[in-house]
Parts: structure tokens; sequence; C-alpha cells
């Protein structure tokens, strides 16, 4: 690997200065990517492996992030345990059959991944091709009870109720469908690393909707159970989205960094965490809307604030689709030009 500061990092290893990549990186800021989503629909990009290796490399041609992101999306796992998912433009996600029973659970299987989610190891080679062994590529999945979030509500939401109330009114079920989801990533997660991913993302968006003690029960579980399966085939980050509450509990797992959201301050996410883990974070994405002197001042204050070692650069959250592409290279090349 020609730049493995990213790799380094996750080992906690001494750099002159931290990688850096964007959260959601591969998206609808940049005009290239504009041009290939005028073209197909989002499963066709996410399918094609052609497609979905080109749209991984766009950003990294652009702006030349230290690591690189698979395109592809978080509810390929339900889809591959039978739970139709359509992507409605100007919508997101809508699942027309929500799970809502017992009944609904057992018909959800765990479905053998390297069959069903094919695609995506063929979009991995496919993107470690085009990478030519410049920098790493990251893969991921959603967290449990994301997934789960999105399998119950039948869609995007505030506050998930319906999700919630089904954990809370139905709560066997609802463990039977979260260990279903569980084992259905781990198989996907390893064939994931076997097709050449060099670490691996679970997203927990929704963790932070949780209260601390139910975040335990249906959130952390799970991912605890995803990072003590893969942390031997590869490195394993846990972002959870709001959920600086469980930082201190998280940091006692295998998992090789944590993402930490914008609501929290670098201090107090490695006083949460005894500042011994790698951290990813925590730029707040709407932050990128100042001007390129101000994010680029901003920058190193938050690299100062972490320190350069343990640390990886990020936003809090994905990156937005209004952020001027003169905005996103001043994020990227601050980091570029610390200790310059
Ligand atoms: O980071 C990257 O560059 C890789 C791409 C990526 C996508 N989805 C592509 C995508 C990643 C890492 C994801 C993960 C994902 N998907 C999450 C977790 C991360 C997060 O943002 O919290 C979640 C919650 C989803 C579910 C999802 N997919 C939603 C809610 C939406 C619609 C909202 C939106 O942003 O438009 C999607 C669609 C989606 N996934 C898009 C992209 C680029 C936009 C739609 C499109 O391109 O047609």
């Amino acid at each position: 690997m020609k730049n493995d500061l990213f790799l380094r990092a996750l080992k906690g290893e001494t750099v002159d200065r931290p990688p850096v990549w964007m959260m959601r990186q591969a998206g609808r800021y940049l005009p290239e990517f504009m041009e290939i989503k005028a073209k197909y629909d989002f499963f066709t990009r996410c399918q094609t492996p052609e497609l979905a290796s080109e749209i991984t490399v766009q950003p990294i041609r652009r702006y030349g992030m230290d690591a690189a992101i698979l395109f592809s999306d978080i509810l390929v796992i339900p889809q591959a345990m039978n739970i139709e998912v359509q992507m409605k433009p100007n919508f997101g996600p809508y699942l027309p059959n929500p799970v809502r029973t017992s009944k609904d659970v057992n018909n959800a299987i765990v479905p053998d991944v390297k069959e069903a989610l094919d695609y995506v190891y063929q979009a991995i080679k496919a993107t470690k091709e085009k990478l030519n062994d410049e920098i790493p590529l990251i893969g991921f999945a959603g967290s449990p009870w994301t997934i789960l979030c999105y399998c119950v509500q039948g869609q995007g939401s505030k506050n998930f109720d319906k999700a919630k109330a089904f954990c809370f009114t139905n709560p066997v079920a609802a463990h039977q469908m979260l260990q279903k989801i569980t084992d259905t990533t781990i198989a996907y997660l390893k064939e994931k690393v076997k097709a050449g991913v060099n670490a691996v993302q679970v997203f927990d968006s929704w963790g932070g909707m949780l209260s601390p003690t139910d975040y335990q029960e249906f959130s952390w579980q799970y991912i605890n159970q995803i990072i003590e399966a893969l942390k031997d085939d590869a490195p394993v980050i846990a972002f959870g989205k709001g959920c600086w509450f469980a930082l201190g509990e998280m940091a006692k797992s295998g998992a090789s960094a944590l993402g930490v959201d914008w609501t929290c301050s670098p201090k107090n996410a490695r006083y949460l965490t005894g500042g011994n883990i790698t951290l990813q974070g925590n730029f707040d994405p709407s932050r990128l809307l100042s001007p390129p002197e101000t994010i680029k001042k901003m920058v190193h204050q938050m690299i100062d604030e972490f320190g350069k070692d343990k640390y990886i650069v990020n936003l809090g959250h994905g990156i937005l689709p209004n952020i001027p592409l003169e905005n996103a290279k001043a994020f990227i090349d601050a980091v570029k030009e610390y200790n310059m």
C-alpha cells in the first residue's frame, strides 16, 4: 500500500499528519456523481460493479483522500433478507412491506450472502484494481439497530417511533430480528474482507435515538458481536451518531477506532474513551459551508484538539449535497498541509 496512513492510524502508530476521508464522500456534491446518477437509478449503480467502482474512485481522483469507501448502501442487507427496499427519488428509502409482527420476523431469511450480495464483492474487486494499491478501501454495513429502524418504520423518520414501539411491545421478536440482521451482517462483512476491503465501518446512524440503557440492549450488544467476529479479519470502526454517552463502553471493545459526531468536543471524546483508542470525526458537515479559509483554520484547530496521533480526520456525519467543491477541497487540503 503506497499510502498506509489510514491503516497506521487505525493501529495507533505515530504519524506526521492524520489521515483524512469524508463520510458519504462519493455523493451528490460531485458533478461527476450527478452525471452517473442522471443515467442510472440507485440500485443499478450499487449492483453494477463498473458503476459502483467508478463512483467510489471519483472523489479520490478529485481530492486525493487517504481512504476510499465503497459506493453501496446499508439497505442491501434487508434486500438480501427478502425484504423489499426501494430508493425513491426525492424521498429516500421505502420498504413497502415493513416488519411489524413476529410472523414478519419469521419470514425474514438469513441469506447465503456469498450468492445474494455477490455484486458487492465484484464491485470491491473492480475498485481495488482502480485504486492500484495507492490507498486502502473501506467496506461498511449498518448497525443491526439502524437496519431494524428502516425494516420496521418502512422509511426514514425523525424519531423512528414505529421501530421503537416494536422493540418495546414485542422485545422477543425485535431481538430475533436484530440477531438475524447481525448474523447476516457478520457473514457479509467477512466476505467483503475476503474480496479485498482493508477495514470495515459499522454505521449506527440512529443509535442516538435510544436512551443509554436501551442503547446497550437494542444496539451496542449487536455491534459488539460484529466487532468480536470481525476484529481478527480487519480493523473495525464503530460510528454511532449521537452516541457520545456510550463512548466509554465502546472504548472497552475490540474496535480499532470509534466515530464521533460534532455534538461531542474532541476533549470530551478523548476523556470518555480514556485517551488510548483511535478516534474519527467530527467536523460539523454544515461547517463546510464556511469560507475555505475558515474551514482550514477550524480543521487545524480540530487536529490540535484531538491530537495528530490515534486520529482520523472526518466529518461528524455524511457530507451534504449543497457543499461547494472548493470547500470540500479546503477540508482535505487543510489536513495535508498540517505539519508542513
Ligand atoms: O460514503 C460513501 O461515499 C459511500 C456511500 C454510502 C451511501 N449510503 C450511498 C448513498 C454510504 C456509506 C451509505 C450508508 C447509509 N445509507 C447510511 C449510513 C450513513 C449515514 O449517512 O447515516 C444510511 C442511514 C443509509 C440509508 C440511506 N440511503 C438513506 C437515508 C438515503 C436517502 C437519503 C439521502 O442521503 O439521499 C440513502 C440513499 C443514498 N445512499 C444516496 C447515496 C449517495 C443518495 C441517493 C442517490 O444517490 O440516488
